[in-house]
């Protein structure tokens, strides 16, 4: 089983966007850290990245039957408008970790309810790029321990 990482709309500008609250890293250079660190404990990681709804939402189906075992999202936006994003996480029935990097909760009220927490298996937010290492590190104990 493998693990996929997802990231939604604006987070291919990470690096050049809005540094204060999304840091300096590339979404490159995070996605290489995570896909090394799976291989380190050998597991593969896939990672994608669309700022298109639909594609995102196909991503997921595709994920149904290609191996995937637990996925990591950073649904950006879309975490605060997309039910169609939650009803396809909720298809595919797979274990899943919302990210953000940013504190949420500290921004402007309309980034307080998010569409998927309530289906996640956790939500980390606040802590930078590195959150999606600690969302990774679970999805691989996850991995280890039920296949
Ligand atoms: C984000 C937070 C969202 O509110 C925002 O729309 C993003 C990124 C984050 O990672 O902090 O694009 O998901």
């Amino acid at each position: 089983r493998s693990i996929l990482v997802l990231h939604g709309p604006n987070l291919n500008m990470l690096g050049r966007r809005e540094p204060q609250y999304y840091g300096a890293d590339t979404l490159a250079a995070i996605d290489n850290r995570l896909i090394e660190r799976a291989a380190a404990a050998g597991y593969r990681c896939a990672t994608f990245q669309s700022n298109s709804e639909a594609e995102l939402i196909e991503r997921i189906h595709a994920s149904f039957d290609d191996g995937t075992g637990f996925i990591v999202i950073n649904p950006a936006a879309f975490t605060h408008t997309s039910v169609a994003l939650r009803d396809a996480l909720a298809a595919v029935k797979l274990p899943f970790i919302e990210v953000h990097l940013s504190n949420v909760h500290a921004r402007e009220p309309f980034r307080h309810h998010s569409y998927f927490s309530d289906l996640a298996v956790g939500v980390i937010c606040g802590l930078g790029a590195r959150g999606y290492e600690f969302a990774l590190e679970h999805a691989l104990r996850h991995l280890a321990t039920q296949g």
